[in-house]
């Protein structure tokens, strides 16, 4: 391939890839976003096999496809709710890319390089297998924690940000023994191994203390350092698409984890350090005693109250997403918008388990998007509605985020589904949310319990509501 070809290649992948992320900014550009960063990636591949010289390999075509299988299938099966974890599984490759490139580039450079250059060469080694260390033991936590391996509970061990700290000196130095070429008594290779554990030990340490509710700017934050990781791999192995690539994800990946620690009332240099400042053995709510009872309600009286409303505001949560009820809940609407009842939709950045995830579901169930506002945007109203309907959801509707200093979630910013004349929760029985805190909103005077699978409670109230 001539130069100017590949500069073409190149150019067309990152175009592809800038206006992949625009339109996935949005659920009605998403679908193409996703295409455009699909095509990007395969001229991107098939552009780097050809420069290599590997396009005609078996080999490289036999793993391409085999890989291409897999993907393919594992995507097309994983349940919308188990999408976080694959997404950090899928971080957790590309950190291991990354610390595998570091050390071949060390064991057999591609250029005999001397002075600035091979110190350059050696810090950009080091960068590549820190944070491709780091970022893989840190995303197998994180899917762990999401697929319930391991408990949500935050691991805060005594002095732990000393211990955080020792860690990235202990790196730093041996960095510089690296880039000095090694002894006899610790050569450079060793030292690179050594950080590459020491590295990986953080990534375990920093995601550990990282509570249940906070997992989602984990998550993103790790979708961050995957990009550097791979921008980090593309100076070593001198690949600029890799770069820009890198450089995309890793800053895109960055403004969304601020933008939810923003939304979420989180510091954002707190989540990257694994919780630095944070409650230090702040208790647990979960086993907080409620004041109240929690008071069961029927379909046929949850009809009559959505008959008589002026205004509905739907939460909708993990639980529906789970139960696969919106398009139940769509025909809800549609039925209730027919009779001139304003109906809408409250999206917490955090609800379900992935960002936008409840946009996917509404969007799937044709839920039209002026009726879908975001937090910010329908918090005020609640006091002025009628009936809340929670759907499935619990930590999202928790009014002890914003009175109780002690709990988990204090400081989330939260709906306000109590404000409302009633609520009617959907969920199946007592189960706690995600983080696994108490909901004093089941115990509220005006809330009411419609105990079941969401799917089939929305079903029950909407076949009373067409009767
Ligand atoms: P959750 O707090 O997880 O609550 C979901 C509720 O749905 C549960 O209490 C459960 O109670 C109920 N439920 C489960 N299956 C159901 C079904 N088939 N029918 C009816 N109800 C069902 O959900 P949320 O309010 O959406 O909050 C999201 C939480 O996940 C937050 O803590 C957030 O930090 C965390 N998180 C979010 C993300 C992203 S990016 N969105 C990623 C990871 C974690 P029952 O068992 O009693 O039915």
């Amino acid at each position: 391939m001539t130069p100017s070809l590949l500069a073409t290649a190149y150019i067309t992948a990152g175009v592809l890839f800038i206006m992949s992320l625009k339109g996935l900014s949005h659920p009605e550009t998403a679908r193409r976003g996703n295409l455009f960063g699909a095509i990007g990636m395969c001229v991107a591949v098939l552009a780097v096999a050809i420069q290599v010289g590997l396009a005609t390999s078996p080999y490289v075509i036999v793993a391409v496809l085999l890989a291409a299988a897999i993907g393919a299938v594992v995507a097309s099966r994983v349940a919308m709710t188990a999408m976080p974890q694959l997404v950090a599984l899928l971080h957790s490759f590309v950190g291991a890319a990354a610390v595998l490139v570091g050390l071949s580039n060390h064991l057999s450079p591609t250029a005999e390089l001397v002075g600035a250059e091979a110190t350059i060469n050696h810090l950009e080694t080091i960068l590549g297998v820190f944070i491709g260390a780091l970022t893989f033991t840190g995303s197998v936590v994180a899917w762990g924690k999401l697929q319930g391996v391991i408990r949500s509970k935050p691991l805060l061990l005594p002095g732990r940000h000393l211990l955080n700290a020792a860690m990235i000196i202990a790196c730093v130095w041996l960095g510089v023994v690296v880039v000095g070429g090694g002894g006899p008594a610790l050569p450079s290779l060793s030292a690179l191994l050594i950080i590459t554990a020491i590295s990986g030990l953080l990534g375990i340490h920093l995601v550990m203390a990282i509570g249940g509710a906070d997992m989602p700017v984990v998550v993103s934050m790790l979708n961050s350092y995957s990009g550097w990781a791979a921008s980090a791999a593309g100076f070593m192995l001198s690949n600029d698409l890799l770069i820009i690539t890198g450089a995309l994800v890793g800053s895109s990946g960055a403004i969304l984890s601020y933008i939810m620690c923003r939304a979420m009332n989180r510091s954002f240099i707190s989540v990257i350090l694994g919780g630095f400042g944070g409650e230090e053995g702040a208790a647990p709510a979960g086993g907080a005693v409620m004041e109240g009872e929690m008071v069961a309600t029927s379909a046929e009286e949850v009809a009559e109250l959505l008959r008589d409303a002026q205004s509905v505001i739907i939460v909708p949560g993990y639980g529906m997403a789970v139960a696969q009820a919106q398009h139940a809940v769509r025909e809800i609407a549609d039925i209730l918008r027919s009779r001139k009842t304003q109906v809408r939709f409250a999206i917490h950045p955090v609800a379900g388990r992935l960002p936008g995830h409840m946009n996917v579901l509404l969007a799937e169930a044709n839920i039209p998007y002026d009726i879908v506002l975001e937090m910010d945007e329908i918090n005020e109203d609640f006091e002025k509605t009628d009936v809340v309907l929670v759907i499935g959801a619990n930590d999202i509707v928790n009014p002890s985020a914003l009175e109780d200093p002690s709990s988990p979630i204090a400081g989330m910013p939260v709906l306000p589904a109590w404000e409302a004349e009633a609520c009617i929760v959907l969920k199946r029985g007592r189960g706690a949310g995600y983080a696994g805190v108490e909901n004093p909103l089941f115990f509220k005077p005006k809330t009411r319990m419609l105990y079941g699978d969401a799917k089939k409670s929305v079903e029950a109230v909407l076949a009373l509501l067409k009767a």
